[in-house]
């Protein structure tokens, strides 16, 4: 039987934290649990930086990005003097299990810290940037792609009426994912992302001869892990002598209201996380996976997400 629980929120925020913490505290309220929120992550584990969290205490949270808990990435949790005092934390304030949002740096810290010292941990898939392997969906990362839509949209119209070539950078630092779905949605013409090689020449050859036969605006979106919009934007204009516009959209991507697919994630899965540690869970991932949660070992769960680019590549380019 557990009696008191805590909740933290780490590494790179995203969209759908606070729905997540809501859920964990009231459905942990509900069974008769107390649930405590640790601040700034693992940063307020080893600083005993958290407090006791009631029903009401999460009221209003639903429709804020972020997260209340705050969140940083902590060097110092990768020390075994770091993780000695956060489990003193652990131990003072007599804390039978974790629930871990984040991403697959705070599940890979969460399965060292909880194998080490016996703490039970439960992860919830939160991340913009949709790479924790063996999970179709993680929170934030619709919202993430919603709001680098909105800006593809706005920048359409405008390089459509100055009939230019944009560069837009998106985040997705190892992960084409966000890249990938908002070059779609968005109609773009091309997309950069890091698990293939950039094939700039073949990129122009394209603009050029598109241009030769009168479609002379272009948008292509580049993850941040496959090149710097500034840069490619340059030799684009070097290659092609057209007028090109870098735009990067960087941490706007991370803010912002969390959509109703990202909420319902969030609201699911603290429910669940917080029914895994009641059963006695430790040492998994949950998260969306062909429409049902599903819950992934840690350890299955940090690998390398590997995408299936290759069909949304072509529908990309066939659609151009
Ligand atoms: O959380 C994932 C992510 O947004 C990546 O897409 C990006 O590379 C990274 O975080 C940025 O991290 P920071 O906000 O610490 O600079």
């Amino acid at each position: 039987m557990i009696k008191r629980i805590a909740v933290l929120t780490t590494g790179g925020d995203a969209p759908g934290m606070n729905p997540a913490i809501r859920a964990v505290v009231r459905c942990g309220v509900a069974n008769k649990l107390e649930v405590m929120g640790v601040f700034r992550g693992w940063w307020g584990l080893i600083n005993g930086d958290l407090k006791l969290l009631d029903h009401r205490s999460v009221s209003g949270i639903i429709s804020q990005g972020g997260t209340v808990l705050k969140t940083a990435r902590c060097p110092e949790f990768k020390t075994e003097e770091g993780q000695e005092r956060a489990f003193n934390t652990v131990k003072k304030f007599a804390i039978d299990g974790l629930v871990v949002i984040g991403g697959n740096g705070s599940f890979s810290a969460a399965h060292k810290f909880g194998s080490k010292y016996n703490v039970p941990c439960i992860g919830i898939a939160a991340s913009i940037d949709n790479d924790i392997n063996g999970i179709d969906y993680t929170i934030g990362a619709d919202t993430a792609i919603n709001t680098g839509l909105c800006a593809i949209d706005n920048i359409r119209d405008t390089a459509t009426s100055m009939e230019r070539i944009f560069v837009v950078e998106v985040m997705g630092r190892d992960c084409g994912f966000i890249a990938l779905a908002v070059a779609l949605a968005g109609g773009c013409e091309d997309v950069f992302i890091p698990e293939r090689p950039v094939d700039l020449e073949a990129s122009c050859h394209d603009i050029v001869h598109g241009n030769l036969i009168g479609k002379v605006s272009w948008i292509i979106v580049v993850a941040e892990g496959a090149g710097k919009a500034n840069d490619i934007a340059k030799k684009i204009t070097e290659i092609t002598s057209l007028e090109t516009r870098a735009i990067t959209l960087g941490h706007i991507q991370r803010g912002g209201r969390p959509t109703a697919l990202s909420r319902d994630l969030a609201l699911n899965l603290g429910k669940a996380a917080v029914e895994a540690l009641m059963r006695g869970e430790k040492d998994k991932a949950l998260g969306f996976s062909a429409g049902k949660i599903v819950s992934v070992d840690f350890e299955t769960a940090i690998k390398k997400k590997e995408l299936n680019v290759e069909n949304i590549l072509k529908l990309i380019k066939t659609l151009t």
